[in-house]
């Protein structure tokens, strides 16, 4: 079997090293990947610089699944998977509709309302004296970009001076470009990511997952693309996931399957778990990024044939199992992120990690050394049949890894919620 893997973060290299080691043993390619994507896992590269390209080259290699990893592609012209879909190329991962469940908050808010799935109350507005009406003095208040925001189109805004500040920002200097805004009603409670992989009426939820968004322990700081997760599924006991599953996950592609969007592919839940039981604060069309390489770890069996019969409408459950236990996954942030980022920065210690896996982000090869080259650097990914073991080790791995400015939480996995 011949996959190509879309996409070049570390949600990428995790899916490569797992679709490797299916049982299948598949050759895998990656567009348009990363040094270490190519060096580490040895995937082939792409001769490819857009989707046109890159689905010639599909198609000129005879390409048996192709493996959406980020977003980008999903939407870009007439989308990833519907072009897959017009060459005859097997695509895991949804057609450019579908997508719209992450990338337009008011197409995912309506879907939500239309099949009652619960989240928060909201109100979709185009210009500035629409969303304060929206907001009407209630704070705090949840402002969305009505698009793809590089995860900065959201504020929870606690008055009117930060909330005028931000719909200022979107609706008036544009920050995002055009769009509408939905002003969403604040909900309380500890977040937990779920994920599903769909084909069609079909699903299996996967290893949950929390991630660890602010760039400063005890979550203090600016947002970041993600500092750490933890995955297991003692995140939630039986009751909970059962709650979960009855009252969001089937209904969710139950409504899809009504909708006809053709959903194909991983689909991330990012729940609030509030007093009044699970809400949902949004979908993403694709695996988390860090989320993806904490539960990676944790999964076995044939990855590569459950995508690839996935992708053909043939969800097979059976060709993968999940560790009960604990894995955590912790960032290494280059100097200045988030609000910039450093390159060159020669990493060292990676030799030295021996209970832990190694996904890199942002890394590129200098001389026979690995350095920085961009703000996520690098996961450290360790396990353990309970949460403290794999903590300990994940942070003790960790710390074997180092380079000038590394910045990484020592509180990644310790947070009980
Ligand atoms: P998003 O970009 O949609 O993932 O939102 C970023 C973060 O904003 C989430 O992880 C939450 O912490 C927070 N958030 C989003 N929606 C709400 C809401 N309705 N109430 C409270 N916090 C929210
Ligand atoms: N971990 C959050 C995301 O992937 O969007």
């Amino acid at each position: 079997m011949k996959i190509c893997v879309v996409g070049k973060g570390g949600r990428e290299h995790a899916l490569i090293r797992s679709l490797r080691e299916s049982e299948s043993s598949p050759e895998v390619f990656c567009f348009p990947g990363s040094e270490a994507i190519h060096e580490l896992e040895g995937a082939g590269k792409v001769e490819a610089h857009d989707l046109d390209s890159l689905i010639a080259w599909m198609s000129e290699n005879s390409i048996d699944l192709c493996v959406a990893g980020e977003e980008s592609y999903l939407v870009t012209g007439e989308g990833l998977a519907n072009r897959c879909q017009t060459a005859g190329i097997p695509c895991w991962g949804p057609p450019f509709t579908g997508a719209q469940m992450e990338a337009s908050k008011e197409f995912a808010k309506e879907f939500m309302l239309r099949h009652k799935i619960p989240t928060g109350g909201a109100t979709g507005c185009a210009d500035f004296e629409e969303a304060q009406a929206a907001i009407a003095g209630n704070y705090p208040t949840v402002l969305k970009f009505d698009g793809l925001a590089a995860g900065k189109g959201v504020a929870v805004c606690p008055d009117k001076a930060s909330a005028d500040e931000f719909l200022d920002e979107v609706l008036v200097q544009r920050r995002f470009g055009d769009g509408r805004l939905l002003v969403e009603e604040f909900l309380e409670g500890p977040e937990i990511s779920i994920f599903a992989a769909v084909s069609g009426p079909d699903y299996l939820i996967l290893t949950p997952a929390r991630d660890y968004k602010r760039i400063g322990e005890g979550d203090e700081g600016p947002n970041t693309g993600g500092m750490g997760a933890v995955a297991s599924r003692q995140l939630a006991d039986p009751e909970l996931m059962k709650r979960i599953d009855e009252e969001i996950v089937k209904p969710t592609v139950a409504g899809l399957e009504k909708d006809e969007l053709n959903y194909v592919g991983f689909l991330y839940f990012g729940l609030m778990l509030t007093k009044d039981g699970p809400k949902i604060i949004e979908y993403n069309c694709r695996f988390g990024d860090p989320e993806c390489q904490a539960v990676m770890p944790l999964l076995s069996g044939d990855l590569a044939t459950f995508c690839l019969e996935g992708a053909k409408g043939n969800l097979k459950p059976e060709l993968l199992s999940f560790n009960e236990g604990w894995s955590v996954c912790c960032i290494l942030a280059s100097a200045g992120y988030p609000e910039s980022s450093r390159a060159g920065d020669v990493i060292s210690g990676l030799d030295a990690v021996d209970d832990a896996r190694i996904y890199h982000a942002g890394t590129k090869k200098v001389g026979d050394d690995w350095a920085t080259n961009g703000g996520r650097v690098l996961a450290v990914v360790a396990g353990g049949d309970t949460r403290e073991e794999a903590v300990e080790k994940a942070h003790a791995e960790a710390a074997k890894v180092d380079f000038p400015g590394s910045q990484r939480r020592a509180d990644i996995g310790r947070m009980h919620f």
